[in-house]
């Protein structure tokens, strides 16, 4: 489990074809040229199965066509290295450190996006006859975008010395990506005016160029807002940190089919997203950021409520 062998990949050349140790380090050795040195045989080490072959046992099952490719092997270092900070990580390192000055308060909620999976399936077919490809992060950012008008004090900037919170007019949001070069945030810039597939299809031209490594200063700067979707990854909750100057921030867990109660008390599979919002507690209270994340979650929860700013 540590390397990610396939244990099928294996020769064992314990009892009845057991895999050892020895047999994993062996492997290892063949797969990364390592220099591993054989471990002495074990006094109750049975005969390898070349001089007594092992009893015919069923071979196994192949890997199912829908099987993930396997991952890479984790190489490990024998040295300590010391790398410099610098490129994506420097700005990063930057950006966070000024963060660490904003006093966060962490709000966090279940969204139950069921109507929603199902909605994106049937839309998905025709975005992609206009060669868009539809995730859930364009509905996400909509109902973004829709909640903020209600709620404009989380879609404003505050002044260094918290003098002055500028509520700002365009809905500009970050959205954080996982690329080759490392976290970005590119920004959609005018979400507000934006339909749907305009905003699937300017998030794909942001991928794009992020993953291509040629996001300019001016596509990553300038956002009011920022939402980042770790769920695509993996895991729930997380305690994201705020980009001054904004003065908010949305995390988005991954969506996992689990059991809830419908309306008539049955228990049900439900694609259930947990969200993690973090706010800035100078300017924002929690009970504001509530009703915020109410207004947000009621979108995505009934997406026919959203139907006139979807096209
Ligand atoms: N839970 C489960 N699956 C999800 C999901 C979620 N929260 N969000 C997206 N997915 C699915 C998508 O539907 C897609 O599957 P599909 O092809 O079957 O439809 C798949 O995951 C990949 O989606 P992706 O290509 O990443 O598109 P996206 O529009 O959902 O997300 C980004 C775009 C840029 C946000 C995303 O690629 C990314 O980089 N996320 C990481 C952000 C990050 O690192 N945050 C940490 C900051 S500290």
């Amino acid at each position: 489990m540590e390397n990610n062998v396939d244990l099928g990949e294996v020769r064992g050349s314990g009892r009845d074809g057991r895999v050892l140790k020895e047999d994993i380090l062996h492997y290892l050795s063949q797969q990364t040229g390592a220099m591993i040195p054989p471990s002495p045989p074990s006094p109750s080490s049975p005969p390898s199965p070349s001089s007594s072959p092992p009893p015919a046992s069923p071979a196994p099952p192949p890997a199912p066509p829908s099987s993930p490719p396997p991952r890479p092997l984790v190489r490990r270092f024998t040295e300590d290295r010391t790398v410099i900070i610098k490129g994506v990580q420097k700005v990063m390192s930057r950006t966070m450190s000024a963060s660490l000055s904003v006093p966060h308060f962490g709000y966090s909620d279940e969204v139950n996006l069921s109507r929603l999976v199902s909605l994106r399936r049937r839309l998905q077919e025709q975005a992609e006859t206009r060669g868009v490809k539809l995730s859930y992060m364009p509905f996400f950012l909509k109902a973004l975008s829709l909640a903020l008008f209600e709620f404009p004090a989380l879609n404003a900037h505050l002044d260094d010395r918290c003098e002055s919170l500028t509520y700002k007019a365009s809905h500009d949001i970050g959205v954080a990506m996982d690329t080759p070069n490392g976290l970005l945030v590119p920004v959609l810039r005018g979400i507000e005016r934006m339909p749907l597939l305009s905003i699937a299809a300017e998030l794909s031209r942001l991928q794009a160029i992020g993953t291509a490594g040629s996001l300019s200063a001016a596509q990553l700067s300038g956002g009011t807002f920022t939402l980042s979707n770790v769920g695509s990854i993996g895991g729930t909750y997380t305690h994201p940190v705020i980009l001054t100057p904004e003065v908010a921030i949305g995390a988005l867990g991954k969506i996992q089919v689990l059991p809830r109660f419908n309306e008539r008390g049955e228990v049900v599979a439900a694609h259930i997203m947990k969200v993690s919002w973090s706010a800035d507690h100078r300017v924002l209270d929690g009970a504001t950021v509530s009703r915020f994340s109410n207004a947000w979650k009621f979108l995505l929860e009934e997406p026919s409520n959203m139907i006139l700013h979807l096209a």
